[in-house]
């Protein structure tokens, strides 16, 4: 064997490593970045929510939104959200912050769908923070 039928050789091996890697890494979950999360948050969630504790604008304040039982910041103007009983953790915003509206099966004042599934991630990792 030449150098160069060893170093394609190597090449095709790294390139079914990848390949293979490829599916698996899709379905395990996307790791989220708080940082990243934040960023998004700015551009997209920040108009209606506030970080600040008991500070609500058109939404509720996402301060220690992460483990709280849904609805229950203090918002006065809930819709979607009144007297539903479930807590806020990895798979509820995950689903939430997809479709509000499927999520939860009725009417939402909470417009945002977000689609990709890594933007998600990174939010969720961002609202640990608050
Ligand atoms: C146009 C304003 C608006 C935008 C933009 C918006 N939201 Fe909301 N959000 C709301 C409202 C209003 C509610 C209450 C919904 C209801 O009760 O139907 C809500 C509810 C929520 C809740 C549940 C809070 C609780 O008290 O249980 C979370 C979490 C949330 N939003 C996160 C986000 C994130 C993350 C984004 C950005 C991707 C976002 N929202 C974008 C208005 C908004």
């Amino acid at each position: 064997m030449t150098n160069s039928t060893i170093l394609k050789a190597m090449g095709l091996c790294l390139l079914a490593a990848v390949a293979g890697a490829a599916p698996a890494a899709a379905s395990q979950e996307i790791a989220g970045d708080a940082r990243k999360g934040a960023a998004v948050f700015k551009a997209k969630c920040g108009f209606c929510h506030a970080i600040k504790a008991d500070t609500h604008k058109m939404g509720p304040s996402m301060a220690g939104i992460y483990g709280m039982k849904a609805g229950t910041t203090g918002f006065e103007r809930y819709l979607g959200l009144r007297d539903v009983d479930f807590v806020w953790d990895n798979e509820t915003l995950d689903g939430f912050l997809k479709d509000p509206r499927e999520f939860l099966g009725r009417g939402t004042t909470m417009p945002t769908e977000m689609r990709s599934a890594r933007d998600r991630a990174h939010l969720i990792a961002y609202l640990k923070t608050l």
